[in-house]
């Protein structure tokens, strides 16, 4: 029998409440994350442990069905792949960021500034929206350091609580986006494994209402 495969961030903000809302739907699952692939007791499904900025790809080549990602990720590396299901947790925006002491008026005041961040994609097209040109430095992680370094007049990064932020003394200046988790299908998807996922959606949609 086919079973359905799921992708989950493998450790990071979104892993914790991705495995609780499959143990809400009623899933178990055999082992924990020391391994990169489990399968559940109970259901025809096998999950997969990856980083996240790899799902968007496996979603493309169809090596994994579904995933439960940060919308944010998908609007960076996603484009054509479709959300199944908003999912109500880790929320978060991706803003722009410049020194607290920084004089910023509008989007024009980064014209020619360099920029740090992950999301070079996002960032292009909000900097091309509002015709503004500026030097990107892509990093991969803490981001925020990079004005403190000289690397960087400005960042474009995930806020959360805001802390990450408050600690190397940016304040937030533009949201770009605003994102939360969401369950991501593949394009590639069987209509065998379509059955499995109207099965999970259906679980997902009444453990959502609960909550509401
Ligand atoms: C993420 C993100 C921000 C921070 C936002 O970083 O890149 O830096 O969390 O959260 P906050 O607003 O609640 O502080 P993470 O700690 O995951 O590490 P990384 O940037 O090194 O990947
Ligand atoms: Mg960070």
């Amino acid at each position: 029998m086919s079973k359905l495969k799921i992708a989950v961030q493998k450790s990071g903000r979104l892993n914790e409440d991705s495995m609780k809302i499959l143990k809400d739907i009623g899933i178990s699952i055999d082992n924990g994350k020391d391994q990169l692939k489990a399968s559940a007791r109970n259901f025809p499904l096998e999950i997969f442990y990856l980083r996240n900025g790899d799902i968007p790809q496996y979603l493309k080549d169809g090596v994994v069905d579904v995933a439960i990602i940060g919308e944010n990720v998908l609007i960076e590396k996603g484009n054509d792949i479709k959300v199944a299901e908003k999912l109500g947790f880790s929320s978060c925006k991706v803003s722009v960021a410049v020194p607290k002491g920084a004089t910023y008026n509008s989007v024009k005041d980064l014209e020619g500034k360099r920029i740090a961040t992950s999301y070079p994609n996002t960032v292009n097209q909000f900097l091309d929206k509002n015709k503004v040109s500026a030097k990107l430095h892509i990093i991969n992680g803490s981001v925020e350091i990079a004005p403190n370094i000289g690397l960087a007049d400005a960042i474009v990064d995930i806020v959360s609580s805001g802390s990450t932020l408050f600690k190397n003394g940016l304040k937030e200046v533009e949201v770009i986006l605003k994102s939360e988790a969401v369950l991501a299908v593949s394009p590639k998807i069987s209509a065998e494994n379509q059955k499995l996922l109207e099965k999970i959606q259906f679980r997902i949609q009444s453990v959502l209402k609960g909550q509401n």
